[in-house]
């Protein structure tokens, strides 16, 4: 096909706007995948048992005829960010020569968000693009911008804190429906954990107590404690969290806050925490954890870390790469931490008084780090 203004200078100017508008309409994305969870659509296609034509999707979400059109360009725009898959089917009714339709289908990304799996990712999609959530960015520029914004004890605040008056945990304990969706969200990211704990037993072995230090409502100690019976875990969370949750045997629940106290324990597991504090006061956090392991006879004490580690060159695809990269601005945005590479992890460990480390990637984004005095 013949363009138009094709001529280099120009061709390149065009280039960068398109860019730019991608960049600018990027949010689309997380706007339509919400839309389809909150629809259900995941659920409509799985539930039809074979491809599903728009009319036929139309007519289960009950869409008016008259949006039909605006549901097609909504699975479009799904199907090309690979979230839904398209395939041809024949148009019933059609005389003559078969005629076919277009008809969808679920994709792998699609298969995570069906609501009848305890890994249906659905509630975290939803939870992370809450409206609380998102409001904070809008006020990014004018907060980089500011003094150092402070709490009462001269602390930074984040953009979270600053849209909200709140802290993203406070700001949970006081809006409950918010909290519970939040800490629903965490427990479906720690249901995924069931399918790889098994290949990681090696880690728990020889441990009689473990402590979950920000465990949330218990999804990864239960899980533990079923693969590994003889250890004892206790979850520490902040007590509007873990308040009337049921105990077991193996698995209990104490309210309070880590940087005042980390009960002791043989190991202490953070999983998906130390990104979301700031470096003092992840050093902090580490240093209690220290305590909590240094009981006299606890020769197998160490820090169990489930977290993001930043490696530009060692990640399998620039997908993840860029999703830690964006996690480290959500990070920034949302709460007061970051993302960090080796490097930085390392520091902390080494500013907080442990002397040996090892790190193994592992859990699709995530890494695992062992941490020992
Ligand atoms: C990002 S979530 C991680 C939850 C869980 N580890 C997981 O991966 O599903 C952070 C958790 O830290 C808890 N938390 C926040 N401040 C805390 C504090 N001062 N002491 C203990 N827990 C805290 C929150 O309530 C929340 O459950």
């Amino acid at each position: 096909m013949h363009h138009l203004g094709h001529s280099g200078e120009t061709k390149e100017m065009f280039q960068a706007q398109s860019h730019l508008y991608s960049l600018t309409s990027i949010f689309v994305s997380s706007m339509s995948l919400k839309c389809a969870v909150q629809l259900r659509i995941p659920d409509v296609i799985n539930d039809h048992k074979q491809p599903i034509t728009l009319l036929e999707l139309a007519s289960a979400l009950r869409i008016h005829p008259s949006k039909t059109t605006c549901l097609h360009r909504l699975i479009r725009v799904l199907v090309h960010l690979n979230v839904f898959a398209e395939t041809l089917v024949p148009k019933h009714g059609g005389g003559g020569e078969e005629e076919e339709v277009k008809a969808y289908v679920l994709t792998p990304s699609s298969s995570l968000l069906l609501s009848d799996k305890a890994t249906g990712l659905s509630p975290f999609i939803v939870a992370m693009l809450d409206p609380a959530l998102v409001a904070p960015w809008h006020f990014l520029g004018d907060w980089l911008q500011g003094n150092r914004e402070n709490d009462c004890s001269n602390k930074l605040i984040s953009p979270f804190e600053a849209a909200h008056g709140l802290n993203l945990w406070d700001y949970g304990g006081q809006n409950p429906e918010f909290g519970r969706a939040f800490n629903g969200a965490m427990a479906i990211d720690s249901q995924m954990m069931n399918l790889v704990i098994k290949d990681c037993k090696h880690i728990f072995q020889g441990l009689n107590t473990l402590v979950d230090v920000g465990g949330g409502t218990g999804t990864v100690a239960k899980t533990i404690s079923e693969a590994c019976p003889g250890l004892k875990c206790t979850v520490l969370d902040l007590p509007h969290v873990v308040a009337g949750l049921p105990e077991s045997e193996n698995v209990k629940f104490v309210g309070g806050d880590m940087f005042e106290f980390i009960p002791p324990s043989d190991a202490i597991l953070l999983k998906l925490m130390l990104h979301a504090w700031s470096d003092e006061d992840c050093v902090k956090v580490l240093r209690r954890c220290r305590e909590a392991i240094a009981g006299k006879n606890n020769e197998r004490g160490k820090v169990i870390i489930i977290d993001i580690v930043i490696s530009e060159t060692e990640d399998d695809d620039a997908e993840a790469t860029a999703t830690k990269l964006f996690f480290d601005m959500l990070m920034m945005t949302v709460v007061t931490g970051r993302e960090r590479t080796k490097k930085e992890w390392e520091k902390l460990f080494s500013e907080a008084g442990f002397r040996q480390h090892k790190i193994t990637p592992m859990f699709g984004l995530r890494s695992l780090i062992e941490v020992f005095p």
